[in-house]
């Protein structure tokens, strides 16, 4: 289930912040919670599985749409389609903007949207 990031689940939201490559820096990481917490542009969303956060989705509403700037699965669940279920679900909440992404998260994206007909 799809949920909207909570000051509550901060650690856990920094831990998965923290697997993608560009927020390997404390600073940076901080700075980009910083973002999801105060610019109402940057919205963060997590995927919870019963009672716990195992993944997570920020994106930043711009001009003509918004732009995925982090997705982030927790190791463990990795390969189970989780990654592209948040993406079919943000694609969904967000409708009628359009979905950009990051260089980072473009790779993941451009499969996504090969393997899901919720993109067509
Ligand atoms: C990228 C990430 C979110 C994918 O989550 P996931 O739940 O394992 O992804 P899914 O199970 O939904 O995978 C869907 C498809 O994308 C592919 N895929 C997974 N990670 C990918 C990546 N980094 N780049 C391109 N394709 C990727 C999978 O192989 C799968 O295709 P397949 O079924 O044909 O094998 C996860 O690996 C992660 O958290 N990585 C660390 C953070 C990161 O680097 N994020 C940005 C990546 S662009």
């Amino acid at each position: 289930m799809l949920i909207r990031y909570k000051k509550s689940c901060e650690k856990i939201a920094m831990g998965l912040l923290s697997f993608m490559p560009l927020e390997r820096d404390l600073k940076q990481l901080k700075q980009t919670m910083k973002d999801y917490e105060e610019n109402p542009a940057c919205q963060l969303f997590m995927w919870k599985k019963e009672d716990a956060f195992i993944g997570l989705i920020g994106i930043e509403l711009n001009g003509t749409g918004y732009t995925v700037r982090h997705i982030s699965v927790m190791p463990s669940y990795r390969g189970e389609g989780i990654g592209q279920t948040m993406l079919e679900k943000i694609l969904e909440l967000m409708a009628p903007l359009e979905m950009h992404a990051t260089e980072e998260t473009r790779p993941f994206i451009e499969v996504c949207k090969e393997k899901s007909k919720s993109f067509r």
